[in-house]
């Protein structure tokens, strides 16, 4: 039967229809939302370029050339132990990992591929799990990320002059089987692991015409993917970055470079924000994930530490990205970031993690998070009176400066609720009041 010229499938159901999440995926995805702050690491054979993770593709290196790279792969001074222990200083609970990016070298030990860490580096070493076991010791989860797209196997099917075709589909079916593969060994050789997450979707998005929806028109095969994914780790998360409304079997949106809800990073195909699924941003330290030795648009600590309070007040994760050098090192100017973080986290902590932020959304002075009965305001922006009124009454037994304990001012009637800055209240990076109900 041919296929070709079909038409694209508009009753595409895709994901795991009715998907019920297992009580393991709830635990783990309230265990995710408590822990707040990850950072990501995006390293493979491109860092030994210094121009990103895309540079293959950018500069339009044929796949035949940049394919020797790993040839010449000696990340000299890795110690896994050591990353592990740097990210640990920033606060961070999780790292999550490119384990196989865009241009299809796998970073650690798989047989379903020579295109590896071990049989194509002189390294020869999985560095995965190397890293598997330092988070362990140190108690940090472990997450893969995991690309969807390829831009060097014979079976994903670029070429758009085969879409919806025979061809792409027996094509894809190939890819699928080892992608498949794959996960399977990431899923079983390295411990339990918190998420996988996809990225490379929106290869497949045709742009949607001015005032027209989405239309996706390829089938990834998610229900499968994620089935393996849930059945192999009950407890392990699927994520998805394809910049879309969650589909069925995911377990946390993510938002690239975004906050949740506001749609600017110029990715985002909708401003959906999921009540159901965990949310988690991913920022960079600088302006690339992938290792650029050109790029010193590094952001100030004060700047990263308001982005954690804008994602947390918005309920959500913040996953901060590191690109190591091909040296094996992460960036100086990252670890000493993530430091800095580490200090105000230590300090601070106990307003960001294990908290929620659904009892009110941000505010034009700032974001709520809550845990237990304590209330965290988050004050970013002195408000012209000085008083900050929530729009609710509550019953409070104290509210106090944060940082120094003083007792603050606060007046309950009927319908809100104020607080009365104190004169010393400092909103440079965030003045924060403790609320004891
Ligand atoms: C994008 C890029 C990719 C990067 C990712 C991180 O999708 O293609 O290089 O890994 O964002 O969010």
């Amino acid at each position: 039967m041919a296929f070709s010229n079909l038409a694209a499938p508009t009753d595409l159901k895709e994901g795991i229809q009715g998907y019920q999440p297992a009580p393991e995926t709830v635990i783990a995805k309230e265990q995710f939302r408590d822990d707040k702050f990850g950072v990501f690491i995006h390293w493979g054979v491109y860092s030994m370029l210094a121009r990103g993770e895309w540079v293959m593709n950018v500069e339009k290196i044929p796949y035949s050339e940049y394919s020797k790279l790993p040839g010449g792969f000696y990340p000299s001074k890795f110690d896994a132990r050591q990353w592990v222990k740097q990210i640990k200083a920033s606060g961070a609970k999780y790292i999550t990992i490119t384990s196989r990016h865009h241009d299809g070298f796998s970073m650690f030990d798989t047989k379903a591929s020579d295109y590896d860490i071990i049989d194509a580096t002189p390294f020869k070493r999985d560095v995965l799990k190397e890293i598997a076991a330092a988070c362990h010791e140190e108690g940090l989860t472990l997450n893969f990320y995991y690309s969807l797209l390829d831009w060097g196997r014979d079976d994903y099917p670029r070429d758009p002059a085969i879409a919806h075709t025979e061809k792409e589909r027996e094509m894809y079916a190939k890819y699928l089987d080892f992608m498949c593969a794959q996960i399977t060994e990431l899923l079983t050789n390295y411990g339990p692991i918190g998420c996988i997450w996809f990225d490379g979707d929106w290869a497949k998005i045709k742009k949607p015409e001015p005032g027209q929806e989405m239309v996706i028109d390829f089938d990834w095969g998610y229900e499968r993917i994620y089935r393996l994914i849930h059945s192999l780790q009950p407890s392990c998360l699927v994520a998805n970055n394809h910049h879309r409304i969650p589909i069925p079997g995911e377990d946390i949106q993510v938002f690239e470079r975004d906050i949740p809800g506001e749609n600017n990073a110029g990715y985002g195909r909708t401003s959906h924000v999921s009540t159901e699924l965990a949310l988690e941003t991913c920022k960079t330290l600088n302006k690339s994930w992938g290792y650029d030795i050109k790029d010193d648009n590094w952001k100030s600590v004060p700047e990263l530490i308001r982005i954690l309070l804008s994602t947390a007040g918005r309920n959500a994760n913040l996953l901060l990205n590191v690109g190591p050098q091909p040296d094996g090192c992460i960036p100086e100017e990252s670890v000493k970031r993530l430091a800095e973080m580490g200090k105000w986290l230590s300090a601070n902590g106990e307003t960001i993690f294990g908290t929620r932020a659904t009892m009110l959304k941000p505010q034009k002075w700032g974001v709520l998070t809550h845990k237990d009965n304590k209330i965290f305001l988050h004050v970013m922006e002195l408000p012209e009176d000085g008083v900050i009124t929530l729009p609710f009454t509550l019953k409070a037994k104290k509210v106090k400066d944060f940082a120094n304990g003083a007792a603050l001012k606060f007046k309950k009637t009927k319908k809100d609720f104020t607080v009365t800055l104190p004169e010393w209240a400092d909103a440079t990076v965030d003045y924060i009041i403790e609320i004891t109900l």
